[in-house]
This record gives C-alpha cells, structure tokens and sequence, in this order.
C-alpha cells in the first residue's frame, strides 16, 4: 500500500480553496505575472523557461505559531511581510482552532502577486494575494491533539510558490471532487472512483462478512485490501487512481510448521502509530479488521493455483517474512513504482513539477521522518550521496537530464537504504514470492519493487478452476468472483484479474493513465 504517497500528494491538493475571484487585469504586464491566469498547459512550458527547475520548487519561508513572535520575510511580489499565529476556540472544540494573520506590502508592481502553500502535516491549504493588507487564514478547529501540538511547537509551515504554479492548484481542485467539501465520507470514494477509473459499487446480498473456515487458506494467498472510508480510504482512492489498482492495500498469508495461520502485511500501524512491516496471527488481523479499522475495508482472498503452490517454498518465505519483521513499510520507493514513463503516468494536471513541490513541502514539514524518503532514492538513481532536492535537480541539468527522466529509472529489489531493505506492502509479497521461487526462472531479472497492486494480481499465480475454490466463497453471492470476496458490502472488482505470465524486466516500462490504463505488451 503506498498510503503514504497518496497521503503526499493528497497534502498537496486538499486544499481549502479561497474563494477564487475572476480578476480582471489591465496591462502592461510583466510575463510571470500574467502566467497565473494562463491555462496550465501554457504556463509551465514558459515557467519552465523563464526559470531553472530549482526555482519552480516551493520556498520554505518559516513557521508562525505565536501572536507576539513575528515572521517576517520578502516575497517574490511583495518586499515586506509579515505572519503570525493567534489561537482561539471558536468551534468550541477539544483543541480549537486558529488564525494564521498575514501582512503583505511593498509590492514591486501593482499586477503582480504571491502565492503561497500553508501546511502542517495534517493539513495543506493555498492562497494568493494581490492586494497590500491584512490578509486571514482561518482554521476552524485542529484535526486533534497532534496537530494542535504540532503547530504550537513548530508552527505553521509557509512556503512562497512561482505564481505559475497557480494553474497547477486550480486544475489539482477541479480534478479532486473528491475534497472540495473536506467529506471524507464513502460516496465521494466511490463517486470518485466510478467517474475517474469506470469502477462500478455492485452490492452484494448479505452477509457482507464471510464464514471462513481457515482450513482452506494455505501459504502464499493472497489478500487484496481495499479501503473506501475516512482519511484512509481518500488516501487509496487517490492511490488507485495514479496507479490503476482496484485494491489499494495487500497482506499474505503464511502457515507455520505447526500448521497455524499467520498474516504478513507491509503498513500494519503499530502502537507507536509507525507502519511497519508484521507478522501477526489471522485471527488478530482478521478481528482488526472486522472490528477496529473504521475504514470499512473489503477484503478479498486470491488462493494460489496448486501448481504455483507446490512451487512455493514455505521455508524460503518464512525466511524472507522474518528478516522483514519490524523494518519500516517502504518509503523509500513507492513513488517509483508507479512512475515508469516521461508521460504516460502521470493523470493530469500531476507532473514531475507536482512531484518535486510535494517532496519539498514534505521535507520541509517532517524532516526526520521523511528527509531521506525521496532523496535516498533519487541519489541512488543518480549515483552520488547525500545530495539534497535543490541539488539534485542541478546534478540532473548538468548531466544534460532531468528530474522527469530521473524519476522513471527502475527501482533495483537489491538496493539497501540506511533503515534496511524498502518494501511497500506489495513489494513485500512479491519479494517473498520471488523467494519462495514463484518468479524462476526469471527472477533475477524481475525487479519487484516496480510492481503496482495491479500488476500483481494479474498475475497469472492463481487459482483458475472456480469448482477448486473453497465451499464458503462468494457464499450467496450471485455473481461468482473468479476470487473469494470474503468482506464488504460491495463487490470488490479486479479487472486483469489471473491473465498475466511474468516475463523479465515485466513492469519497468509501463504507463498508467486513466480511465482505461491501457498497458502495452511488454512493457
Ligand atoms: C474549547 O471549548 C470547549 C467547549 O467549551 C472546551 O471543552 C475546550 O476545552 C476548549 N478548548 C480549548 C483549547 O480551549
Ligand atoms: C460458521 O461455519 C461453521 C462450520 O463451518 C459453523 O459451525 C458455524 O455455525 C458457522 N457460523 C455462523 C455464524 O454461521
Ligand atoms: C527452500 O528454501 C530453503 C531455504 O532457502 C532451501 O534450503 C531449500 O533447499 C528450498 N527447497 C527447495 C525444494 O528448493
Ligand atoms: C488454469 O491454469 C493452468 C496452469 O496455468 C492451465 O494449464 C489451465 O489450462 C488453466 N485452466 C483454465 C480453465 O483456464
Ligand atoms: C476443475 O477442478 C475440478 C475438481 O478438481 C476437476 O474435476 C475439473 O476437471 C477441473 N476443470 C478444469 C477445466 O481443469
């Protein structure tokens, strides 16, 4: 599950929009401060000109989180500045709210203006501003306790943005129906992904959770995640839409010697609220998930064809699962294994651009949880060590190349980062699954860590004889999934589902566009 990417880029767009004035400009103008009103396809081509990549990168320009300590700085249009942050309890809330006040004057010309992103790291808001005054950003009420703590601590971050990029957050709005009333409710999931992916919601017949009888499940199956309520389900419904996956989150089943049945799951929180990597009993995460994730997942189970299992070496795996155990879910790379091509990943109005603003912000607000998230990785891509965002990006220009090219070089499965191996909640089943022997002959020349939630289930491992499949499948569905739905009250839908054999360097080269996510032979 690459939660955390979508929670990225979900920063960046779930953006309280200010109300959006259609403003009327009289010449003459300078050319950076018209591009905010051009249409996005025009303006980055000539942002892209009249600046350096390193330039289009938003600027951290401080914290405000008092109302007697004053953050002053110069913008790119207006000189003189000014923030600070008052609390108050307007909403009559456990930790209130607050209203961050911002003074802007000494504009260097009466046409231009600022833009700039407010973030803590639960929340992410824009505006911009052309008029010198008192300007207002109103937070009715913190999300909780951590947030409330957060911003009186560090406070809340500010960034000054090109003007350009005004185009990107408009258009990000208009894509994102999803967030234009902050509801984070199960029909804006499901609305969205029906309009934007084609998915359709089929209800089943009762009973939503289904009688298992854990004797049929054995090691290796499967478990498709999918997740549509609450912050978690925006997360992946965001997730599904860049990547195609129909599932947003994947754990694995695994048997010990004494027969007992076990969950492997990449991104299981821990007490400490990290994700991790675990090794649980099924009952403890089949009672989690029936019980305590408020997410309202549907779950589905894909047996391994018994062919494939007779090839699945328990011991190997169980090798693997517990070299894993307690590492961290893998940040490191997750963005990459979505991002193949120069343009055929990115929906728009995503590009490398977003990409490379959303790192900053995020660095800039968790820095020590997520300094080395990205950077790692792209340094490993370029070959050098410890080169910051800003610095890459000029290594990049210097070689003649750039960020877009960087971010399509494929993930090596071999690659150890300071916190240990990286694998995302598929990478760690497809890892063990490479282990166990399931991609020989090929393996070595199958990179893992580049596969999607999708190109994993269609997979050609499972099982394809509906009469094999165990007696509490689909129990009193209509429709007879060629899988076992064993949770949700709607049909959890895997289109590719079983039809795809591996090949070597499978997935390296593939784009990802909705709605239909064409995927070329041999890519
Ligand atoms: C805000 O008001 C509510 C209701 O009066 C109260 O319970 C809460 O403690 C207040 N919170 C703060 C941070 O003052
Ligand atoms: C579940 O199935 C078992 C046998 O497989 C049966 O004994 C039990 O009563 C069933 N439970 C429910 C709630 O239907
Ligand atoms: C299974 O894996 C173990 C550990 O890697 C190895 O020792 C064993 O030979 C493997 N078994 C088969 C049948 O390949
Ligand atoms: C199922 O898969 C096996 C092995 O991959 C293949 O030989 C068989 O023809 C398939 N059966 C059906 C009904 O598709
Ligand atoms: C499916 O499995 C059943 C039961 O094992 C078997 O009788 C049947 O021949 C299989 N069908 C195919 C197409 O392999």
């Amino acid at each position: 599950m690459a939660k955390k990417v979508a929670w990225l880029l979900l920063l960046l767009i779930s953006v309280c929009v200010p109300g959006l004035q259609a403003w009327a400009l009289k010449l003459p103008f300078h050319p950076r401060d018209v591009l905010p009103l051009l249409p996005r396809q025009v303006s980055w081509p000539i942002l892209n000109r009249l600046h350096s990549a390193v330039d289009i990168l938003p600027v951290f320009v401080g914290a405000a989180s008092s109302p007697d300590e004053f953050l002053e700085w110069k913008g790119a249009c207006f000189y003189k500045n000014k923030a600070w942050m008052v609390f108050h309890n307007k909403s009559g809330t456990q930790f209130g709210g607050g209203t961050l006040h911002i003074k802007v004057s000494n504009a260097h010309s009466w046409t231009c203006m600022d833009l700039y992103i407010f973030a803590t790291p639960y929340r992410v808001t824009w505006d911009y501003y052309f008029l010198a005054r008192e300007h207002t950003l109103d937070i009715k009420a913190w999300e909780g306790k951590a947030e409330y703590e957060y911003v009186k601590n560090h406070g809340l971050s500010i960034f000054l943005l090109q003007a350009g990029m005004l185009g990107t957050l408009e258009a990000l709005w208009e894509v994102f129906p999803l967030f234009t009333n902050t509801g984070w409710g199960e029909n804006s999931n499901i609305n969205f992904l029906e309009k934007h992916m084609g998915a359709s919601f089929g209800v089943r017949p009762q009973p939503w959770v289904t009688n298992i009888s854990t004797d049929d499940i054995h090691s290796g199956d499967f478990l498709a995640v999918s997740k549509i309520r609450g912050r978690w389900g925006a997360f992946e419904t965001l997730e599904k839409w860049v990547s195609g996956a129909y599932a947003g989150h994947t754990a694995v089943c695994l048997r010990d010697s004494n027969g007992k049945l076990w969950v492997g799951e990449s991104g299981h929180e821990n007490e400490a609220g990290e994700d991790i990597i675990a090794v649980m009993p099924w009952e403890e995460w089949w009672n989690f998930e029936l019980n305590k994730d408020d997410s309202n997942p549907h779950i589905a189970l894909l047996p391994l064809h018994p062919d494939v299992r007779a090839r699945f070496n328990e011991t190997a795996a169980w090798e693997y699962a517990v070299s894993m155990i307690g590492k961290p879910y893998g940040y490191h790379n997750m963005i990459f294994s979505w991002i193949d091509t120069l343009t055929g990943n990115y929906p728009p109005p995503l590009d490398a651009n977003v990409v490379a603003c959303v790192m900053t912000i995020w660095s800039q607000i968790q820095p020590d949880y997520a300094a080395n998230m990205w950077n790692e990785a792209l340094n490993k891509r370029l070959g050098t060590k410890g080169l910051d965002l800003p610095e890459v990006l000029v290594e990049v220009e210097k070689r003649g190349s750039s960020f877009d090219e960087l971010l399509t070089i494929p993930e090596q499965d071999d690659w150890v980062y300071s916190d240990g191996k990286s694998a995302s909640c598929i990478a760690f089943i497809l890892e063990m699954y490479k282990e166990a022997g399931l991609f020989d002959p090929i393996a070595s020349s199958v990179q893992v860590t580049e596969f999607t939630i999708k190109d994993a289930y269609i997979l050609n491992f499972f099982e394809n004889n509906s009469s094999r499949l165990p007696k509490w499948c689909n129990d009193g569905d209509t429709v007879k999934l060629p899988y076992c739905q064993i949770k949700g009250k709607y049909r959890l839908e895997l289109p590719g589902y079983n039809t795809m054999p591996p090949y070597s360097h499978m997935n390296e080269r593939c784009p990802s566009l909705p709605p239909k996510y064409s995927r070329p032979n041999g890519c």
